[in-house]
Formats: structure tokens, sequence, C-alpha cells
């Protein structure tokens, strides 16, 4: 964990920066429609994210964090579809975009790395060469020098030196890539980066060195990072907020410290007590009984109550809105009378 001063300057430039979200989402629902039915894979997400911080998205396997990152980039893979809400990017809904307007800001303005950049890279082609056409087909007066030298400069910094340029993407290392593909995205000046289980495929060694890049991508380029992961142990290090999900909802969402040092949602208390993280022994681990909801089918009321060791009659029939308490957002009942605002703005 970082020391105390540092989390001073975290929160304070988060605080400089919280009036100003770079991405808005309102309301957002996703469906993919399958044989059996209308899968909701998101279902009524709000969400603000504020210009340079870091937010980490956590839950666990299909409670709908890639779907997210997909969508801030209006590209769900098929068969799902967008059929509810808004997506702001600077004010901008992206969601009333022609796909050619979109194609200038993904890639560009926001870049996603994915958990094996293999799936991104042509394994035909040397980096070189995927590095130029990327930022040519965005920038078309650069010339292939200009594009060159300009990625080399910042792979450079990121640890990658000129002769791996002119490798194909089998000959470097898992954690390599992942960084050729965040140097695609700061060569292109991204302004937010969507890093989807980013570490998953590295050994941890690797895994201890991308993670301090990252912060390093923050502190250096003032990037907007959204960090999608089931690993609590990275988010609570270079998260300033985090948002925890299931089934297709937000359930928290606060300050990393907040959240880590007393979460409020039976959900994420469960999660940090139930995966290895930094706050805890191996020996302390509590598993948490049950599995995540079918989203096919998913349960009346609240989403978790199947799992809650404190739900009530009514958990089963109602579905909690979102409540503020002690500076953060939380669905659960619990904190309903505690509420001084009932307001969902996140
Ligand atoms: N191709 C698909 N077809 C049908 N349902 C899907 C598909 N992809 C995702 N889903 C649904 O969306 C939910 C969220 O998936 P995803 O966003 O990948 O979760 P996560 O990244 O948290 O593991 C899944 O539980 C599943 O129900
Ligand atoms: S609303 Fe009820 S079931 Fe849901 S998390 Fe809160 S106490 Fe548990
Ligand atoms: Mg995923």
């Amino acid at each position: 964990m970082t020391g105390e001063k540092t989390k001073t300057n975290r929160t304070k430039s988060m605080e400089s920066a919280k009036y100003e979200p770079i991405i808005k989402i309102k309301d957002l629902e996703v469906t993919f429609p399958i044989r059996q039915g209308n899968v909701i894979a998101l279902d009524g997400i709000n969400l603000e994210i504020y210009r340079g911080e870091t937010l980490g998205i956590v839950g666990e396997s299909g409670c709908g964090k890639s779907t997210l990152g997909f969508s801030i980039l209006n590209s769900v893979q098929s068969p799902g579809k967008i059929t509810k809400g808004e997506i702001y990017f600077h004010g901008e809904n992206l969601l009333e975009k022609s796909e050619k307007e979109l194609q200038k800001i993904r890639g560009k303005k926001i870049s996603m790395i994915f958990q094996d950049p293999m799936t991104s890279l042509n394994p035909l082609m040397r980096i070189d060469r995927h590095i130029i056409e990327t930022i040519r087909k965005h920038e078309k007066n650069v010339s292939r020098k200009e594009a060159l030298e300009r990625a080399a400069y910042l792979l450079d910094k990121l640890g990658i030196i000129r002769e791996r340029l002119f490798d194909f993407p089998h000959q470097l290392s898992g954690g390599m890539r992942q960084r050729v593909m965040i140097g695609i995205g700061l060569a292109l000046n991204a302004e937010v980066l969507i890093a989807d289980e980013p570490t998953t495929s590295l050994d941890v060694i690797v895994e201890a060195q991308f993670i301090q890049l990252l912060a390093q991508l923050k502190r250096e380029f003032g990037i907007t990072l959204i960090l999608i992961t089931h690993n609590m142990g990275i988010v609570a290090e270079i998260s300033d907020r985090v948002a925890v999900m299931y089934g297709g909802k937000i359930m928290e969402i606060g300050t990393s410290d907040k959240i880590f040092k007393n979460p409020l949602h039976p959900y994420t208390e469960g999660l940090l007590k139930s995966i290895p993280n930094i706050l805890l022994d191996d020996d302390n681990l509590e598993p948490m009984p049950g599995f995540p909801p079918d989203l096919l089918n998913p349960p009346e009321g609240c989403r978790f109550a199947p799992r809650c060791k404190y739900a009530t009659e009514r958990c089963f029939r109602e579905s909690p809105k979102m409540y503020r308490y002690d500076s953060r957002m939380v669905s659960c009942f619990k904190y309903e009378n505690k509420d001084k605002t009932r307001e969902t703005d996140l």
C-alpha cells in the first residue's frame, strides 16, 4: 500500500478533478439477446469518471465489468446491444455518434487494453508497423519516421528498448506486449485508458512492475485510468476510487481508502474477506457462499439477497436504490434511513 503522503496528494488531486467528469454514464442498460431470452448484462449504471483519476472496477466474474468497458467505447461485443442510457465523453453523447466519428475516439482518445494483447496484435506484423499504422490511421499528416520516433520515445520511457520495435509480437513477453499497447495509446495522446484484467496473464514480478507503470502513467501523462480487475490488491494500491459491481449493477462506489477500511455493502465486505488481497492473510480468508446471479433470470429484489447474511424479507421483494452514506453511494437498504439526499448522482 502506498504511504500516507501519497494518499494525501492523491486525495487532493482527486478533489480538484472531482468537478470535471471526463466520462458520464447515465442509466446504462446493455442486453444480450440469446435464444433463451434477454440477458441484461448491465442494468441502470450511473457513473462519473473524473479527469486524471484511477477508477478500479471490481467484482466476481460475469458481473458486467468488461461489458461496461466496451460500452464506454460504444463497442459492446455482438450480440450485445446498448438498450438504454447515455454515455458522455467531454459532454458529447457517444451513443449519438456515427461509426466514423467513433473511430476517431476509439484508440485515439479512449484506448482499451486487454488481458492478452495478442488478440489486438497481428502476429504477422512487426511491432514498428503496428505503431506506425495506428498512428497514421488517426493522424494523416504524420510521416512514418515521425510516428516511429514518437512511439520509440514513449516505449523507451515504458522500458522497451528501440531494438525490440523490430520484433514480431510473439517474440515479446506478455508484459512487453501490454506496454506496447499502452505505448500506442500514449503516442496518440489517449486521454482515457481502459485496462481490462491487464495483469492476469503476467507473472507476479512482471505484474508488480506493470502496476508501477500504470501509476507512472497517471503521474507523468495525467491519463485517466479505468482499471477492471478482480485483483483487490492492485486496486487498493493504485486506485483513487473503486466501483464494486454485482449482477450487472454497481453496489458501492467511493474512494479506495474508505472502501478498503470500511466496506459498507455486504457484497463488498464479502468480497474483501473472500479473495486474496494485501489486507488479509490467506489464513483469514472466508469464502463467500453461493454464486452470482444468472442475468437471464436475475432474482427479484436485491440481486445479492440470496447470498446476503443481513437480508430481510423486503430485500427479496424490492430493489434498493443508491443511497449516499459516509461520502459514498451504496445500494443496500441498510443505508436507506441514513441517506441525506436520496440522489443518484455518482
Ligand atoms: N456473448 C455473450 N452472450 C451472452 N451473454 C453474454 C455475452 N457476453 C457477456 N454476457 C453476459 O454478460 C454478463 C457480464 O459479462 P462480462 O461483462 O464479460 O463480465 P465480467 O467482465 O465481469 O466477467 C455475463 O454474466 C453474461 O451473462
Ligand atoms: S439490500 Fe438487503 S440483501 Fe441487499 S445487500 Fe442490503 S441487506 Fe443484503
Ligand atoms: Mg471480463
